[in-house]
């Protein structure tokens, strides 16, 4: 009577460590490593790749998306705000600036803002109105 106490008792144990490390397993996000954009000219690239001549950034929630982006010298990157609230694209400081503006047009919902990067280097950007909202630009040969 005992012993199969102890049995029934080892089954649960088995049973509700198995809950615990499938639930722990299971929260775990699938592949974080592969976020995908849309871009204008092919259906879908990961975040940080180097991508061809064009490539999009979406302002939404007051943020930019992809943050980080890695393209090839010459690249034109299309900024477009879904956002009600206009944003804009800035240099972050003087020394990031690889050719972006101090100051740019705030832009309505909808509407977007190009530039083509022709500097290697790496080039942090901002919106002015909202300081908080940054991305980068790594620019490669
Ligand atoms: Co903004």
């Amino acid at each position: 009577m005992r012993k199969s106490w102890l049995i029934v008792g080892a089954v649960a144990l088995v049973l509700v460590g198995g809950i615990i490390v499938w639930l722990v397993l299971g929260a775990r996000p699938q592949n974080s490593s592969t976020n995908t954009i849309n871009t204008n000219d092919s259906t879908a690239t990961v975040e940080e790749e180097v991508v061809a001549s064009q490539t999009t950034v979406t302002i939404k929630n007051s943020a930019f998306t992809p943050q980080n982006l890695k393209v090839k010298k010459g690249t034109t990157v299309k900024w477009v705000n879904e956002d009600a609230v206009r944003h804009n694209v800035v240099a972050l400081n003087e020394s990031a600036q690889g050719g972006l503006p101090a100051e740019n047009a705030l832009l309505g919902k909808g509407e977007s803002y190009s530039f083509t990067f022709e500097t290697v280097g790496t080039f942090e950007y901002k919106c002015s109105p909202h300081p908080f909202m940054t991305g980068k630009i790594e620019v490669v040969q």
